[in-house]
């Protein structure tokens, strides 16, 4: 066996897991394929934040099946979060699997793929002390390098699977976090992506996510650090102080609400008031000038009322989000709130959700807008991808950028004027004068 399909589904975690075993499979002397026609085995990277996120999966298993029927020696495995949860049940219930391997089983991929060709095989051990902290991933192509810094989560918020499929939070040693993001740079990176589940609860027993962040910000050659998902509680003085004095950590912060109702916040054991929640966001803006602010909402909680759906509306034209991801709650198996009875209908949930599209997409258009005029700073990503003859980079907030093509190399830090925006997007057209600026290094 040689060739490997490897497929994700889900978060940027899972992407950046998907190059660890990547890396993993490289080394031990597989190839990875773009085809699963090619491939002797295909590994589909899996999530089970959202029952759709399950059943998009399991559609997907229904194409191997029939590569499977063609080519009986292909293997067929299911990694990631749905592979945790659902464990040997998988293996159970499809005739195409043979192998079913967690979040914490990666380092043992390539053995566990020879053995599947023999017969099936579960992997599914949640491992307290499993970082990978010592494995090369192999990442793709680009100039923004996502880097997990610590793995699982320990919040138990009563909606979410993820402490089940991805178990106790830990944090990989910091010496470690700066060797990979030295030799991301060394590869041509110019942006770091830090992710954890709660990104901002990092500690590795000497150092947390303050010293991470000026750790990173200390390394030649690095333009921009960025992180994602902080948990609101645990944004402390110590973390506010080091994005406000590190120049290349970007002003951008993605903070997950789920609901601006005290009454669903607590039913979810957020462990935060909005008030709380307020007060963070006003220290974030006043140290932080500028500052990119977006979130995560559910709508459809069980017991979530017109009128807490109401706050929620309310505090989001309050507070004016740059950006949001709204979902609709879905009821996970193993979690507490799939105890609760569904008070809000579906159709319910789908109004209250296209209320809450409407209104953020307003929003971000009328934000978007005020940009036009001003000048942004853009690290160059490459070609957009629907109109290839222009060029696209993200600025300092984490906004998308689009101005005609002009040469600039990806990687590279140009001056744009804002000369359009929609909601999702400025238009711009790149400043002659000014050079590509370098920030001083150190
Ligand atoms: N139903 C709907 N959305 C969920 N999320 C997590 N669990 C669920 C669920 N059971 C959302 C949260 C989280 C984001 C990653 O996914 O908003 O911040
Ligand atoms: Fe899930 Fe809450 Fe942990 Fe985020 S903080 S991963 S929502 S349990």
């Amino acid at each position: 066996m040689k060739r490997v399909f490897l497929e994700t589904y889900g978060c940027q975690m899972n992407v950046a897991d998907s190059e660890l075993m990547a890396g993993v499979l490289e080394r031990a002397g597989f190839t990875l394929t773009g085809r699963p026609e090619d491939a002797d085995a295909i590994v589909l990277n899996t999530c089970a934040i959202r029952e759709h996120a399950e059943q998009r999966v399991l559609g997907r298993l229904g194409d191997f099946a029939r590569l499977k029927a063609a080519r009986p020696g292909l293997v067929v495995g299911v990694a990631g979060c749905m592979a945790q949860h659902l464990r040997a049940k998988l293996l159970d219930q499809s005739r195409v699997l043979d192998l079913v391997v967690g979040p914490d089983g990666y380092r043992h991929l390539p053995e566990l793929l020879r053995r599947a060709a023999d017969e099936p095989v579960a992997h599914v051990r949640l491992d307290r002390d499993e970082t990978y902290g010592d494995l090369e991933p192999r990442r793709g192509d680009g100039v923004r390098a996502w880097v997990t810094i610590q793995r699982g989560c320990d919040k138990f918020c009563t909606y979410c699977v993820v402490p089940y499929t991805r178990g106790r939070e830990r944090s990989l040693p910091l010496a470690d976090l700066v060797r990979q993001v030295r030799e991301a740079v060394a590869r041509g990176f110019r942006e770091v992506v830090f992710l954890g589940q709660t990104v901002n609860s990092y500690h590795d027993g000497t150092h947390d996510f303050a010293d991470l962040l000026r750790a990173a910000n200390a390394l030649e050659g690095l333009l921009r650090i960025r992180y994602t998902s902080p948990h609101p509680a645990d944004v402390g003085e110590r973390l506010i102080a080091a994005m406000a004095e590190c120049p290349r950590v970007c002003p951008q912060v993605h903070l997950p609400l789920q609901s601006a109702s005290d009454r669903v916040l607590e039913a979810m054991r957020r462990t935060y008031t909005l008030d709380h929640y307020r007060g963070v966001v006003k220290r974030l803006r006043d140290a932080i000038p500028g500052l990119g602010l977006s979130t995560d909402i559910i709508v459809g909680f069980p017991g979530e009322t017109e009128e807490d759906f109401e706050r929620t509306c309310d505090y989001m034209a309050e507070v004016r989000y740059d950006s949001a991801f709204l979902f609709k709650y879905s009821a996970r198996p193993d979690t507490r709130a799939h105890r609760l009875p569904e008070t809000v209908s579906e159709e319910e949930k789908g109004r209250r959700l296209t209320r809450l599209i409407d209104q953020q997409q307003a929003i971000s258009a009328e934000i978007n807008a005020e940009w036009i005029g001003r000048e942004v700073e853009v690290l160059v990503e490459g070609p957009a991808r629907r109109t290839p003859e222009q060029l696209t980079g993200k600025s300092p907030q984490f906004k998308t950028v689009v101005f005609p093509g002009d040469g600039t190399r990806p990687g590279t830090l140009r001056r744009v004027r804002v000369v359009g925006a929609t909601s999702q997007t400025l238009l711009g057209a790149a400043v002659v004068a000014a050079a590509p600026r370098l920030l001083p290094i150190g």
